[in-house]
């Protein structure tokens, strides 16, 4: 019985779809029951119309879907903030271990120790030059814990990290002096820098991190992908 109401329902729409305007058109033959709801979608605005300026209350001709705005130069450089290993990009500014280090006690050390040992697992040591840590044994080793000193490649990325990502609870917070001062701080604490040092980019550009050379550039091509 219900099968055959929807059958009648079904056969109403087409009913009234034949009584509205003829519509023209080769190609839409096929619209059989759906004629009817066909028409209505006729009736909606296409993207097209949107990028015409013919919608009510749409963006406007020529302003696409009125979704998100251009990007501004000014609005580039606020996230253009990657470092390298170059350090090409670091920024103007500078700082000294000794601010560095009142940075750290006041923002760092909660979460990373008050003499950079972190929080294992989650919260990662930052400083320690264990004797026994050294010589990169880290694959013979698991019990050895990574720190800057221990295994970071290049000073100029400890910058780029600390400015894009910590705090971890305020990431983008430090000043470029602050950032500057807290990487003087961890490589002196590391004992890669002596403890009197500022850093600026030219300075941070020229420390060289004990480990660097366990490190090599992946020139691994991408595989041609298979079809
Ligand atoms: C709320 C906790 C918290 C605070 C505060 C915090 N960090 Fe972190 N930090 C983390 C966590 C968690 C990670 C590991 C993130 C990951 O591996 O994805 C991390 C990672 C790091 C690393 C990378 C370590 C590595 O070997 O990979 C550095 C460097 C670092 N933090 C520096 C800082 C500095 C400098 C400050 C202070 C300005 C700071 N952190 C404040 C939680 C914190």
């Amino acid at each position: 019985m219900r099968i055959v109401s929807i059958s009648a329902a079904l056969l109403t729409l087409v009913a009234l779809g034949a009584c509205e305007a003829p519509r023209s058109g080769a190609g839409e033959g096929a619209a059989t029951a759906a004629g009817a709801s066909d028409a209505s979608a006729s009736m909606r605005p296409t993207f097209a119309d949107y990028d015409a300026g013919a919608v009510p209350g749409g963006p406007g001709a020529g302003r696409a879907y009125g979704l998100g705005a251009s990007a501004t130069s000014a609005h580039i450089a606020r996230i253009d903030l990657d470092v390298g290993d170059t350090g090409a990009e670091l920024p103007a500014g500078r700082g000294s271990v000794s601010d560095g280090n009142a940075l750290y006690k006041a923002q760092c050390a909660m979460c990373h120790g008050q003499r950079g040992e972190g929080m294992l697992p989650a919260y990662p040591a930052l400083i320690g030059r264990d004797p026994a840590g050294e010589d990169f044994k880290f694959a013979t080793d698991p019990k050895i814990v990574p720190t800057i000193g221990n295994y970071w490649p290049y000073a100029t990325t400890i910058f780029d990290y600390i400015k894009r990502a910590m705090p971890l609870t305020a990431p983008g917070s430090l000043t470029d002096d602050q950032v500057y001062a807290l990487t003087a701080y961890l490589l002196a604490a590391n004992d890669v820098i002596p403890d009197t040092t500022t850093l600026d980019a030219a300075g941070l550009r020229a420390v060289r991190m004990p480990y660097a050379d366990r490190f090599i550039p992946d020139a691994r091509q991408v595989p041609a992908p298979v079809k």
